[in-house]
């Protein structure tokens, strides 16, 4: 699952319904699917303080049940290499709860990166630094490189879900949904999955034809 605004309300209803049908999770296995380079855990904007405080507190999982970047790891590369290797050892992801961010970037996979990727280090856009300076406080510089799983890691997820919400990102969904399939869109990738799909409110759909939108 991503951290971000995004998902914010999935993870409360989530937390909720997993809590009150009383539906046993201990089972569950939970990824984060990014990180920002050289950020502490517990470091305002993380997505690991995300992660705690929305899912991995409210549902009390044990530290067995969640992987998180380290992204204060010596190195970096080795960090994506163990991450990957946990996913490969539970048999790959099963669900892919993703956002999109105004670039079209999925987790940190920005523009460009091939689809062919496992977990690797990103140098981060000027557009994704400028908007996640809302996740900061203010002046605090917003790390110029991310850690993320990569695109055949979601690819080859069970199923492949981004949501959006919010009139600003009805050109980004559009574009992932109507754009040709292309790196250097990356959210285009969810058009190669065969359970893909982007879960979105009407304001993020805005710009979709009747044809392209399912309601429910
Ligand atoms: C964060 C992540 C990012 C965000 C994207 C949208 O863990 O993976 O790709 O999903 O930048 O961010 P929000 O949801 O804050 O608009």
């Amino acid at each position: 699952m991503a951290s971000g605004h995004t998902p914010a309300l999935t993870c409360e209803l989530l937390a909720a319904e997993l809590k009150n049908r009383q539906i046993d999770y201990s089972q569950l296995r939970f990824f984060g699917l990014d990180e920002w380079a050289g950020l502490a855990p517990e470091a305002k904007g993380s997505c690991a303080r995300d992660f705690m405080e929305r899912l991995i507190m409210p549902l009390g999982l044990q530290p067995e049940q969640y992987f998180l970047f380290n992204a204060l790891a010596a190195n970096l590369e080795e960090e994506c290499r163990l991450m990957d290797r946990r996913i490969e050892a539970h048999g790959g992801l099963d669900i892919v709860l993703a956002g999109i961010g105004m670039n079209g970037h999925v987790g940190f996979n920005e523009p460009g990166t091939p689809f062919t990727h496992l977990c690797h280090v990103a140098q981060l856009e000027a557009v994704t630094t400028a908007v996640g300076v809302k996740y900061f406080d203010a002046g605090t510089a917003v790390p110029q490189q991310g850690i993320t799983i990569g695109p055949a890691h979601l690819l080859s997820a069970g199923t492949f879900i981004i949501m959006a919400n919010g009139e600003e990102k009805a050109d980004v969904v559009r574009q992932a949904v109507t754009g040709a399939v292309d790196p250097a869109f990356p959210a285009t990738m969810v058009q190669l999955h065969k359970n893909g799909f982007m879960l979105i409110d009407e304001a993020a759909g805005a710009l979709l034809e009747e044809g392209n939108v399912m309601r429910g």
